[in-house]
């Protein structure tokens, strides 16, 4: 068995059998509750470990990046190993150019130290396990892997930056993956983004999504023209226009200690700057940002499908957590099917990082390498006892409900305008709810859906996402040629049929789009039978579904978490398999 670990933002362990096949994975915000932890995922880690027979052991440990942190991190970093706070890092103002990464003897050793001795607890060959510590971007390109990791594919990968990288491009055929392009940090495609989410007291890194939102309200302005200019491809390669080198930089300084201007461009916010004055309002801003973006990822994708021939691509990063730009790739006339790992951004490296040794190796199993991201171990019992033991504890009213009978009385309550928590079995491995930690509404109610963001202190502006039964699927939206992966694990945007603009209010966006995710009845029995009722009642095979938690913090974990939530009336009532909690009615 391996395990793997990811250790900065969003930091995540995995456990595989020896060729790569997911035995569980958990994002350490779920158990931690520090929203995008940073650090060694101590809890995650101890989770797994129980879940290795005596009789077998792991071989070795693979982490999913180099240990990248720039030198005030990483001191932050050793200081308090398995506790770090949320810090947002690589936003485009600290990322400049002539970066380095910091000498190997940094934290490796200390980290690795840290480490051996988490796992002694549980390993005995903790103090002698092999520790392997793979690149950044291959990591992301081992989580691409993951659909199909035998099949002739594109592999691309764009972030923010990792490994003193934004991104890479490989071919992979069978046993190979060959790498054919890589891209500097300092022509980040991602920190351009986020530099100009940063704008407006956004923060990078976390509110990316809101910006692909925004744009929908924006329209074409100077700013597009402005961020063309410092923008392009060059040979399949994003290229930022800006002085990188010291001599480069030399005249520019120059120039501006003679007079501050906005017209001397020394960084990527310089760029923000610029675009930002050429825009009346925000909206377009981001619609300049968005559309650059799409552009460019759209030119590279066409420029290595024409070289090496694949018309198959699959996504990672952090970059492909936009679900706009997913959109556009996939309705290029060049591509013929867009996969997106689920976990896109770093939290997906514990499992990439294995996947890409073991591709190296030859030793990676063929074929699809997960099929579900329902991949923690399952912890939280539903049982009436426990149920009711909870409910005393916390002061709760608990309502049984049969098994056969849980579905049909939750469409009851959606349908009479409640708004429901739905808690069951394993927690998802990303940062999507994908139905077992998820809020459940009716989508047909512009005014539900802004009652639920107001009792979340939400502001967004992309609406919530729908679900619907795959084969309801395209009675509501359209795609095109898409593949469906994306829309199993809410990756993409795609149209929603005219008709159904004003029935599905909730979910419609300004532009027409929505972002669906569909189930099966094989993966998600419950899941499934909840929208099926609701449609049995009121002929629309589609809910609300969005993450359960409270405001800005992780999506919940335990069961405990979602009692908090219900407790902090972020819903009406909470259902589990085994029936409902409710807060007591006043007496
Ligand atoms: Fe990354």
């Amino acid at each position: 068995m391996i395990v793997g670990l990811a250790l900065s933002h969003d930091a995540s362990a995995a456990l595989t059998d020896s060729s790569g096949r997911v035995i569980a994975a958990i994002g350490e915000e779920r158990l931690s509750r520090r929203k995008n932890h940073r650090g060694i995922p101590t809890q995650s880690l101890a989770a797994l470990l129980e879940l290795v027979p005596p009789e077998l052991e792991v071989t070795r440990l693979v982490i999913g990046s180099h240990e990248s942190l720039p030198s005030e991190d990483a001191r932050r970093f050793l200081a308090d190993l398995d506790d770090q706070a949320s810090n947002p890092r690589g936003t485009a103002r600290q990322a400049r150019p002539g970066w380095r990464m910091p000498s190997a003897a940094t934290p490796m050793v200390a980290v690795e130290d840290a480490i051996r001795g988490i796992m002694s607890t549980t390993l005995a060959n903790a103090s002698s396990l092999p520790i392997v510590w793979q690149n950044h971007h291959l990591s992301h390109l081992g989580t691409a892997l993951g659909v199909n990791s035998s099949a002739p594919t594109l592999l691309i990968s764009l972030d923010g930056e990792g490994d003193g990288e934004s991104g890479a491009v490989a071919v992979s055929d069978g046993n190979l993956m060959r790498v054919v392009g890589r891209i500097p940090a300092a022509d980040s495609l991602g920190l351009l983004y986020s530099a100009i989410t940063a704008r407006y007291n956004f923060t990078p890194t976390r509110h990316e999504g809101k910006i692909t939102g925004l744009a929908a309200y924006g329209a074409s302005s100077a700013a597009v023209d402005i961020l063309r200019q410092h923008v392009e491809v060059r040979a399949g390669i994003p290229f930022i226009r800006y002085p990188k080198s010291f001599k480069a930089r030399l005249l520019p300084l120059a120039l501006r200690r003679l007079k501050p201007s906005r017209g001397v461009i020394l960084t990527m916010d310089d760029i923000a700057d610029l675009a930002a004055d050429g825009t009346a309002n925000y909206a377009d801003l981001a619609f300049a940002i968005q559309q650059v973006l799409e552009e460019s990822v759209c030119e590279m994708v066409d420029y290595w499908i024409t070289r090496t021939g694949l018309r198959d691509i699959a996504l990672a990063g952090g970059v492909f957590s936009n679900v706009k730009l997913n959109q556009r790739l996939a309705e290029l006339p060049a591509t013929r099917s867009v996969t997106v790992f689920p976990n896109m951004g770093d939290g997906g490296l514990a499992l990439g990082g294995i996947w890409s040794v073991l591709k190296s190796e030859g030793g990676l199993d063929a074929g699809p390498l997960y099929s579900d991201m329902f991949l923690a171990p399952e912890t939280d019992q539903f049982d009436d006892l426990t149920m009711r033991a909870a409910a005393a504890q916390f002061g709760l009213d608990f309502e049984a409900v049969a098994a056969d009978a849980i579905a049909g009385r939750i469409a009851q309550i959606i349908v009479s305008g409640g708004i429901v928590g739905w808690h069951e079995g394993a927690m998802e491995f990303g940062p999507r709810a994908l139905g077992h930690r998820s809020i459940l509404l009716d989508p047909r109610h512009r005014e539900s859906v802004d009652s639920l963001n107001a009792r979340l202190h939400r502001t967004e502006f992309m609406p919530f996402a729908p679900v619907v039964l795959r084969e309801r699927f395209n009675d509501y939206f359209e795609t095109g040629n898409a593949s469906m992966q994306p829309f199993e694990y809410m990756t993409m945007t795609c149209t929603v049929r005219p008709e159904f603009h004003s029935v599905l209010q909730g979910v419609t966006h300004v532009d027409g789009t929505a972002r669906p995710q569909i189930i099966d009845a094989d993966v998600t029995p419950n899941y499934y039978n909840i929208v099926a009722e609701f449609g049995r009642a009121t002929g629309i095979y589609v809910l609300v579904n969005t993450s359960f938690n409270t405001h800005e913090e992780p999506i919940n974990g335990r069961l405990e978490d979602s009692i908090s939530a219900l407790m902090a009336d972020a819903v009406d009532v909470l259902a589990t398999p085994a029936g409902f909690l409710r807060v007591k009615a006043a007496q």
